[in-house]
């Protein structure tokens, strides 16, 4: 892992003997072999190795511990998901698979270590299989995916993507010392609070320059990801399932799979490594006829009506989105069961008539009508108490028996683990879907998850729940996409408070942030980028001032903010001036001109909106190196501005480029290395955009 060397590097592992080292009975009178010390593929606990592990066990006896020896390896054509969850393929021309078998000789447990090897996009996708091949059952308290030991003393820095809800992915970075650096979620999500993707460093890598190692976990629930730095100023990376509240019971001759973790690396910086990452997932992970296909601008009813609306309403909303080219409605949350504000009715997934007046398909009938698709929300895996649903079986909620449950949004969690749950869920959300003609599905997630006990699980299985809830997720989701082949899915968690690689597995689109504001987009879109493609962040045009901040963007800069993402409109078409509904029109025709760059191109982060930026840039290439398309967003506008000059990243240094609206024309080589001079634009937050196109 890390740059190409054709060279057997075991010549670099030290056998040191010191104080306080353990040594296996096997290795004696060596003093010099500890596992404490020696690099390790997938640690364990109990037996000698002080450091994170990876693997913790407990037998019939209470005793803990696996001393994991290699047994055989075995190398097979191509990578394969894990059956139940998310992962990432590819077939015999693509990748191949290195399976590692290693076992405990005292109890016979068994690890199967696996390394899928995708080389035109320089990962490794490790995962680890846990078979009880002993005789009595065994309980796993940890069972992590990976474990990666740096050998060389070298200094690191950790870049991780910490927030909140409505400020998402905020890039922080630390220099690692001594000790243990982590980052987490207990909350039964992926969440908003830590991603996981994170990026281990040198101290002096930046876009362009250094070592770079991202590791993202593709797994949307709990997960803890650590580096510690030993004693000998190795640095040890761990990523998993969060051990806390994990207890997972193997009777003999089960296997426990864990998710798997992209490990990725660049020498050349971060820009090479978000671009390695984003064809990954488009290509290996993301599937489906969407995966190649533009996303139909939309416009979603949430900030354009909130909960009042009616089916006359919606229909007016459509009739203004054709008549700007846009090409799909969507209808978000409060059509169903009685939900006139966000207390009630989540469970409910009949249509409520007495909102939407003829029904649902009466309603997709006259949008499809106009030429519009139609799109509609889910929020599955909640309830409200008051609901039907609930008051049929409120033991459907994760509650604890005999103590009131902690909520959220004032709503509670299903339980996803059970399959009566899930057979509810895929009935109701499969009728609704057959009823009319649905193109698309935005599946949101309002809270996480507490009380975390299953009515279903005996008392000592109940340290499976969290894990089994995101299988039963993930099994819906794989269910309804088996029925609806075409469906387009846009994952959602109050914006992007499950925006992982697992969920891009099932919705090749995330909705990025309840922020809609142009300028805190900047941030969050640009931190998502450094993990996840830009065909994967949802992102809309929204009114001003804006309703989560109050500030006032141009909508041209709007617009320009769109582009980076999935693109549409979360307002009420129907208020737009006449200017501002000209300006749309340019937005939506722009989009559909460059949409293929957009999607396929690579993509650089040139000026970052932190610090003392004057500015935001980015820049799209197309993989010819014949189009591009630059952004520029001037943060605050000053009366004696300096000259702005961006460096542009990704031509091709040996062509000429026609600039749109300049007068000359550049080689690539002059705009990476002297940049181009950007017009002072008045106006905080004003956006410009130049369209470049090799000369012949
Ligand atoms: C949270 C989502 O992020 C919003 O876009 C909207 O769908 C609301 N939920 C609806 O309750």
């Amino acid at each position: 892992y890390g740059a190409r060397v054709e060279d057997d590097l075991r010549y670099l592992i030290q056998y040191r003997g010191l104080g306080f080292a353990g040594v296996q009975a096997d290795v004696r009178p060596r003093r010099d072999f500890s596992t404490d010390l020696l690099p390790q593929e997938y640690s364990t606990f109990g037996l000698g190795d002080y450091r994170e592990s990876c693997l913790e066990c407990e037998y019939a006896d209470g005793s803990r511990g696996a001393d994991l020896r290699y047994v055989s390896c075995a190398v097979r054509p191509g990578l394969t998901v894990p059956t139940g969850l998310p992962g990432v393929y590819a077939d015999e021309n693509a990748g191949e698979t290195l399976e590692v078998l290693l076992r405990d000789a005292t109890t016979g447990l068994e690890v199967v270590l696996e390394y899928g090897v995708i080389e035109a996009c320089d990962v490794i996708v490790r995962s680890a299989r846990i078979r009880n091949a002993c005789k009595d059952k065994v309980i796993l308290h940890r069972a992590r995916s990976c474990c990666v030991d740096f050998q060389v003393p070298d200094a690191h820095d950790a870049i991780i993507f910490y927030g909140m809800h409505a400020k998402e992915r905020v890039m922080q970075r630390t220099p690692l010392h001594h000790g243990k650096f982590r980052i987490d979620s207990t909350r039964g999500a992926s969440s908003h609070q830590y991603n996981p993707f994170w990026i281990v460093c040198d101290p002096s890598a930046d876009e362009t320059h250094g070592n770079c190692y991202g590791l993202s976990f593709v797994y949307s629930g709990n997960f803890m990801a650590q580096a510690e730095v030993d004693q000998l100023i190795q640095t040890r990376l761990v990523m998993g399932i969060h051990p806390q509240g994990f207890r997972w019971t193997l009777e003999p001759g089960d296997e426990f799979q864990t998710p798997q973790v992209i490990l990725s690396y660049s020498a050349e910086g971060f820009d090479a490594l978000s671009n390695r990452l984003h064809r990954l997932i488009q290509t290996h992970v993301m599937r489906g006829p969407w995966r190649d296909r533009r996303p139909p601008v939309l416009v979603n009813s949430w900030e354009a009506a909130y909960f009042d609306f009616d089916e006359e309403k919606l229909f007016d909303i459509a009739k203004q989105a054709k008549e700007l080219g846009l090409e799909m409605l969507v209808m978000d949350d409060g059509w169903f069961g009685v939900r006139n504000n966000d207390c009630t009715g989540l469970g409910d997934w009949f249509v409520n008539e007495n909102r939407l007046h003829g029904g649902l398909k009466a309603l997709v009938d006259r949008i499809n009508g106009l030429g519009l698709k139609f799109g509609i929300w889910f929020e599955p895996e909640m309830v409200s108490e008051d609901s039907d649903l609930f008051r049929a079986h409120p033991d459907w909620a994760l509650t604890i028996p005999g103590r009131p449950p902690v909520y959220s949004r004032m709503q509670l969690v299903l339980d996803m683990s059970r399959p009566d749950v899930r057979d509810y869920l895929f009935d109701a959300m499969s009728a609704i879907l057959h009823s009319a003609n649905i193109a698309y599905v935005k599946w949101d997630m309002n809270r996480h998850l507490s009380d975390v006990w299953s009515a279903l699980l005996p008392s000592d299985r109940q340290g499976e729940v969290y894990h089994r809830y995101m299988l039963g997720v993930y099994d819906l989701l794989e269910r309804i996409l088996q029925e609806f082949p075409d469906l387009l899915l846009e994952g959602c968690s109050g914006g992007g408070g499950r925006f992982d690689v697992g969920m891009l597995y099932y919705s090749p689109q995330i909705w990025c942030s309840d922020n809609t504001d142009a300028a805190n987009r900047l941030d969050i879109q640009l931190g998502t980028s450094f993990g996840y493609p830009v065909r994967s962040m949802g992102s809309h045009v929204s009114v001003c001032p804006n309703h989560g901040t109050g500030r006032t963007t141009p909508l041209r800069t709007r617009g320009d903010v769109a582009l980076m993402g999935t693109f549409g409109y979360e307002l009420d078409l129907c208020k737009l001036s006449d200017d501002e509904k000209d300006e749309v029109r340019r937005q939506v025709a722009e989009y559909k001109q460059y949409s293929e760059l957009i999607y396929t191109g690579s993509f650089h982060r040139l000026a970052m909106p932190s610090g003392d930026s004057p500015c935001a840039a980015w820049i799209f290439v197309s993989p010819d190196k014949h189009e591009a398309l630059l952004t520029c967003v001037r943060l605050r506008a000053e009366c004696s501005a300096y000259q702005l000059v961006v460096r542009l990243r990704g031509l091709d240094p040996d062509r000429r480029y026609r600039i749109s609206g300049k007068p000359y024309s550049l080689t690539g080589r002059a705009l990476m290395t002297a940049g181009l001079a950007v017009p002072t634009i008045k106006e905080d937050y004003s956006s410009i955009t130049f369209h470049l196109t090799a000369e012949a």
